[in-house]
């Protein structure tokens, strides 16, 4: 029996009725009512006034960040809006007071950016970047990740819980019970995950969650989210940069952290992206992210098994456990000119090249890979439209 309303979700997603949408790890299309989140705001901002349309919609503001905490299992005032993911991430990022010698542990699918902020963070500080090894199924490597953890001694770990380049899905909270259990600061880059599956950050163990609204959440452009812990708001960690909103300019040479993760915050919002963003956190707490992982990971579970009709096609997902995302090389063929052969005939999907991932790419010695990504609103004649004009393109 079928868990979701597949054809009123459908319904309900404009964007259905003019592609075959594939691309849900770039930005997914957004429901009705995330659009009317959206355009409700930015109407009342025309009609009254922006500061003023701020202050009127505060209830339903509030109701945003109960609704992004409650997708998190987390509580409203550990979660900070932010403009995207990597806005998320910097900010959490710089509160952790580095210095020469510390050690940043991470793997080898931490997101492309975040891999460069770490090597920013070596040239400029002098911090050492370890990054753990990978098991032979895949994926980091859990107990290369403890010993690394205990005779390292980092200041921070990073794990980035689903790539963008591949359709692993990492262990976060194995790494979390070590990052709890020796008191090392956790960082997760859950952008991919959020809206594809189910999160706690609680069973994570986690100190920052950084995610983005469009991906997989089905929110807007623009937008994204920051989760702290307790340990982040009681130990006094804050942004390097904090704003007026942030913080309070108390006295001529001090100023004072806001006591929740507003700290982590700045004042300018797009508040109709930010009402946008709790709308599409409604909707998937609505739907229950246990089916919609269920849904999506059967859709790329089902693709992953149809690519081999397409000629030359070798399917890239490696790892104990595998999501949405579906990652493949053609013989032949390189993915942007994929992407725009399948674009003109109505189905988006993306690609990357080899340095979006390097390590991961080098490692499967390809120069980048097609990324088709399905979510629980997509269907099987998607599917066949897919396979049916890749085998059109590249040949059966
Ligand atoms: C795993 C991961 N982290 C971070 C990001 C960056 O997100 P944003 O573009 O919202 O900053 C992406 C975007 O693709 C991603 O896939």
């Amino acid at each position: 029996m079928e868990a979701l309303n597949v054809t009123a979700l459908r319904a309900d997603t404009p964007g259905v009725a003019h592609r075959v949408h594939l691309n849900n790890a770039g930005a997914s299309l957004m429901p009705s009512p995330v659009l009317d989140a959206i355009r409700g705001h930015l109407d009342l901002e025309a009609r009254i006034g922006g500061y003023e349309a701020a202050e009127e919609a505060a209830p339903a503001i509030a109701n945003a960040y109960a609704d992004v905490a409650r997708l998190l299992n987390t509580t409203p005032d550990r979660v900070a809006m932010t403009e995207h993911a990597t806005a998320a991430f910097v900010t959490a990022l710089s509160s952790i007071r580095l210095s020469a010698g510390d050690v940043i542990l991470t793997t080898r699918h931490d997101y492309v950016s975040n891999q460069i902020q770490y090597l920013s963070l070596a040239d400029r500080l002098g911090v050492e970047i370890v990054r753990a090894p990978d098991a032979p199924e895949g994926g980091v490597d859990l107990l290369a990740m403890e010993e690394l953890i205990h005779r390292r001694r980092p200041r921070l770990v990073a794990v980035t819980h689903i790539p963008t380049n591949s359709g692993l899905v990492q262990d976060v909270a194995a790494v979390g019970a070590m990052c709890r259990a020796r008191d090392v600061w956790y960082l997760v880059d859950g952008c991919q995950s959020v809206g594809q599956m189910p999160i706690d950050v609680e069973n994570i163990g986690c100190d920052f969650f950084s995610a983005t609204a469009r991906k997989f959440l089905r929110g807007p452009r623009g937008a994204g989210f920051l989760c702290v812990s307790d340990r982040v708001l009681d130990g006094g960690l804050e942004p390097l940069f904090p704003d007026m909103r942030g913080a309070d300019w108390i006295d001529d040479d001090l100023y004072q952290p806001a006591p929740d993760a507003r700290r982590f915050e700045t004042w300018e919002f797009a508040w109709a992206l930010v009402l946008g963003t709790g709308a599409a956190a409604a909707y998937a707490n609505a739907l229950g992210l246990e089916a919609v992982r269920d849904r999506a990971r059967a859709l790329a579970s089902n693709l992953r098994a149809r690519l081999p009709e397409v000629r030359g096609c070798r399917v890239l997902d490696r790892g104990a456990e595998l999501g949405a995302l579906v990652t493949a090389s053609f013989e032949g063929h390189v993915p942007a000119e994929l992407v725009a052969e399948l674009r003109r005939r109505g189905i988006n999907t993306s690609s990357q090249t080899r340095i979006d991932a390097v390590l991961d790419y080098d490692q499967k010695g390809v120069d980048g890979a097609l990324r088709m990504s399905p979510h629980y609103f997509n269907d099987d004649s998607d599917l066949d439209a897919l396979i049916g004009a890749l085998g059109e393109i590249v040949g059966s």
